[in-house]
């Protein structure tokens, strides 16, 4: 499976871009969230700008990720990046905002749908769209990095027929995301919650709870 080519920006210079940025390990875990990515959207029958904006968040979420807590608190005051004290104690809910903000300067990228899946990529928020959700997915299931057994029951309950299964997987794993936290008596960033709130509420109106 090829990553699909791209309008908004020249891939092969993002890619050797992002592979400066990052160890060997979270290079190959950027390619192969590109990959999930491509592949669900194009099992999902997405339009071809939405497959290039997944493509695109999918290969750059973790632009930021090596940088340390100080590093991205200070990026973030340089930059007029709004910082919550829920922020401060969650410092790593940061690289994302810094990455999509690295990415917007680096490459001249204004297309809102792809920075804002790069920027809720970690805590997920209340009304993600498509793009959002399988960016958020594919960061936690795809191939090269992840626990296959992990990424097999998080996805049980993908179906390409269904477009709802998007916010059955999303909610399957915001809930062990949760879950997880909580047994390691971990602050939760709000958003989390109301992330996983808004899934739930909505798939209640849909009847498939
Ligand atoms: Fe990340
Ligand atoms: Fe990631």
């Amino acid at each position: 499976l090829i990553p699909i080519a791209s309008t908004l920006l020249d891939l092969e210079m993002a890619t050797s871009w992002l592979r400066q940025r990052l160890s060997s390990e979270r290079f190959q875990h950027s390619l192969g969230a590109q990959e999930k990515a491509v592949e669900l959207a194009e099992k999902f029958r997405l339009p071809q700008e939405e497959r290039e904006r997944a493509s695109v968040a999918a290969l750059l979420h973790d632009a930021a990720k090596l940088m340390s807590p100080a590093e991205l608190l200070s990026y973030c005051e340089q930059h007029h990046l709004p910082i919550s004290e829920m922020d401060r104690l969650t410092p790593q809910t940061l690289h994302p905002f810094v990455g999509a903000e690295l990415v917007r300067a680096t490459f001249n990228l204004h297309d809102e749908d792809v920075l804002n899946a790069i920027r809720y990529h970690t805590t997920a928020r209340v009304g993600m769209s498509r793009v959002e959700k399988l960016v958020y997915i594919a960061d936690k299931i795809e191939g090269n990095t992840r626990n296959p057994l992990y990424s097999q029951k998080m996805t049980a309950f993908l179906d390409y027929q269904d477009p709802l299964s998007l916010d059955l997987t999303m909610l399957y794993i915001l809930d062990s995301t949760i879950q997880f936290l909580m047994s390691k008596h971990q602050v939760i960033h709000p958003r989390t919650v109301d992330a996983r709130n808004d899934f739930v509420v909505r798939l209640r109106a849909e009847k498939r709870l």
